[in-house]
C-alpha cells in the first residue's frame, strides 16, 4: 500500500469555522495554482481546514503524513512486484498530479531531503513532476495544488525548512483560536453546550499562557474537543479535565500540580 489517503468530495464539506481570511487566500491561491503552506501549533485546525477547502473546491484530496522515514519514491511511485511481473503504481503525489487533485503533506519537516527536490519543480512556475524512474515528465493541471503544514514551535534547529523550499509557499499562520471562535467550534465538535465550553476554554488560554515556560506546547483545541466530549458523555468535569487537558501536557509532577491550581481558579 503506498501511504495517502483519498477524500472524495461531493458531499457536504466538514465544518470549519474561519478564524480570518483564510478561506479567501486559500481560494485565491488556488485560483492562481500557488502552493500553500500553513504554519501552527498541533490541534489548532490546519487539516479540517485543508478537508474544508478542497470539499468546497470539489477537489479530491490526497493527505499524507510525512515522517523521517518518508522518501520521495513513497510519494512518486515505485515498481511493485505483481504475479511474477513488475508494474508501476504511482505514490499519492503522482495521483494527485495526474488527476488535478489536492496534495497535502502533512508535517512536511519531518520528511526525508529527497522529497524537497521533488517539490521543488512542482512548486514554482515549472509545475512539473519528473519521474526519473519511468522516465516521465508530468506537468500538473491547473486544478493540482500542494498544500503542506508543519509546526514551528517544537522543531529543532535542524528540522526547519530550507529557504529555499520555504519561499516556493504562500504561507499561512494557525493559532489557536480566539475564545468567542474557540466556544462556538468545541460546543459544535462535543455537543456540550456553550455555557459549560466557555470555561473550558478560559482554562485553555490560561494553560496556553504557559508555553515556553512550563509547557512545551499550549492544550490544543483538539484536546478541549475531547475535554468536553468526555463531559458531554457523562464524566465529571473533573476527570474530564484531567485525562484530556492536563496529563496529555506533561509528565513532570511538579508541572502537573501547577496546572491543577490552574483548574481550580478557574472551577473553584
Ligand atoms: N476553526 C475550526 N473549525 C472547526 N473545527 C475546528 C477548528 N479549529 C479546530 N477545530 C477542531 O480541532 C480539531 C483538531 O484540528 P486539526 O486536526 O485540524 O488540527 P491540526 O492543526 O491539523 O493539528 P496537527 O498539527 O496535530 O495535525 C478538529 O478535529 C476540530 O474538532
Ligand atoms: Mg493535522
Amino acid at each position: 500500500m503506498m501511504h495517502g489517503s483519498i477524500n472524495v468530495t461531493g458531499a457536504e464539506a466538514p465544518f470549519y469555522l474561519p478564524q480570518g481570511d483564510e478561506c479567501g487566500l486559500f481560494q485565491a491561491a488556488s485560483d492562481k495554482c500557488l502552493p500553500v503552506l500553513l504554519k501552527g501549533p498541533t490541534g489548532c485546525g490546519k487539516t479540517r481546514f485543508v478537508a474544508h477547502m478542497a470539499a468546497r473546491l470539489g477537489r479530491p484530496l490526497y493527505t499524507v503524513a510525512c515522517h523521517d522515514d518518508l522518501s520521495a519514491a513513497d510519494l512518486i511511485g515505485r515498481y511493485l512486484l505483481k504475479g511474477g511481473e513488475t508494474q508501476w503504481v504511482d505514490g499519492p503525489l503522482t495521483r494527485a498530479v495526474r488527476e488535478g487533485a489536492i496534495c497535502y503533506l502533512d508535517e512536511v519537516v519531518e520528511a526525508r531531503k529527497d522529497v524537497t527536490v521533488v517539490l521543488h519543480p512542482l512548486t514554482d512556475d515549472r509545475r512539473i513532476l519528473p519521474i526519473d524512474r519511468t522516465g516521465e515528465e508530468l506537468s500538473a493541471p491547473p486544478d493540482f495544488m500542494l498544500v503542506a503544514s508543519y509546526n514551528p514551535g517544537y522543531q529543532n534547529i535542524l528540522k526547519t525548512l530550507k529557504p529555499s523550499t520555504r519561499q516556493r509557499f504562500i504561507s499561512l499562520e494557525f493559532r489557536f483560536p480566539r475564545a468567542e471562535h474557540e466556544v462556538p467550534v468545541v460546543a459544535r465538535e462535543s455537543g456540550l453546550s456553550e455555557e459549560r465550553v466557555a470555561p473550558l476554554v478560559r482554562l485553555a488560554n490560561k494553560l496556553r499562557a504557559l508555553k515556553g515556560q512550563d509547557l512545551e506546547e499550549g492544550v490544543s483545541t483538539r484536546l478541549v474537543v475531547y475535554a468536553a466530549t468526555l463531559i458531554a458523555g457523562g464524566m465529571s468535569t473533573d476527570r474530564a479535565i484531567l485525562a484530556a487537558m492536563i496529563e496529555p501536557l506533561t509528565d513532570d509532577p511538579d508541572t502537573k500540580g501547577g496546572l491543577l491550581d490552574l483548574v481550580t481558579a478557574v472551577f473553584g
